[in-house]
């Protein structure tokens, strides 16, 4: 009976930690973007969002990817990878995610195919 008690215990113990750890992750979560209504293209809103945040590291000729125009960032616009990084993972720019207006505006470029103009 004792050792019941004492499994009881353990077990709750290591159930609450297990969940406890789960809801961290949960805070930590980045927030889903939504879209704010506005119908950004990259010349008038997303060259800037790029130019201010990535073109340190994305700059010409950069092996990591080189966004100094649209033709060049297209390739990682078609294959989604621009769309991971930075509004789903959100691990893009590496010193954190963009700031939720940006996020937004961006959400609404990718809802609407990436307009040049
Ligand atoms: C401090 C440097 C730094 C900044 C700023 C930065 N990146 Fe990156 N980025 C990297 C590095 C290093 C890699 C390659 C390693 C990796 O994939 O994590 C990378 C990879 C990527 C990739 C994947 C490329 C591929 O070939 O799969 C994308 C997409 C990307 N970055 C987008 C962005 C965007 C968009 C921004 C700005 C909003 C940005 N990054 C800002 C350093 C940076």
């Amino acid at each position: 009976m004792k050792k019941n008690i004492f499994l009881i215990a353990f077990t709750s113990v290591i159930l609450l930690l297990v969940a406890t750890a789960c809801n961290k992750e949960e805070d930590d979560a980045a927030t889903v973007p939504i879209c704010d209504g506005s119908s950004p293209t990259y010349n008038n809103t997303a060259k800037a969002i790029v130019d201010a945040n990535c073109i340190s590291c994305h700059g010409t000729g950069s092996y990591k990817g080189d966004f100094t125009s649209y033709s060049k960032l297209e390739t990682y616009l078609t294959n989604n990878t621009f769309n991971n990084r930075v509004v789903t993972l959100q691990d893009m720019p590496q010193s954190g995610a963009l700031s939720d207006a940006d996020l937004n505006k961006l959400q609404c470029w990718v809802e609407n195919g990436y307009p040049e103009n």
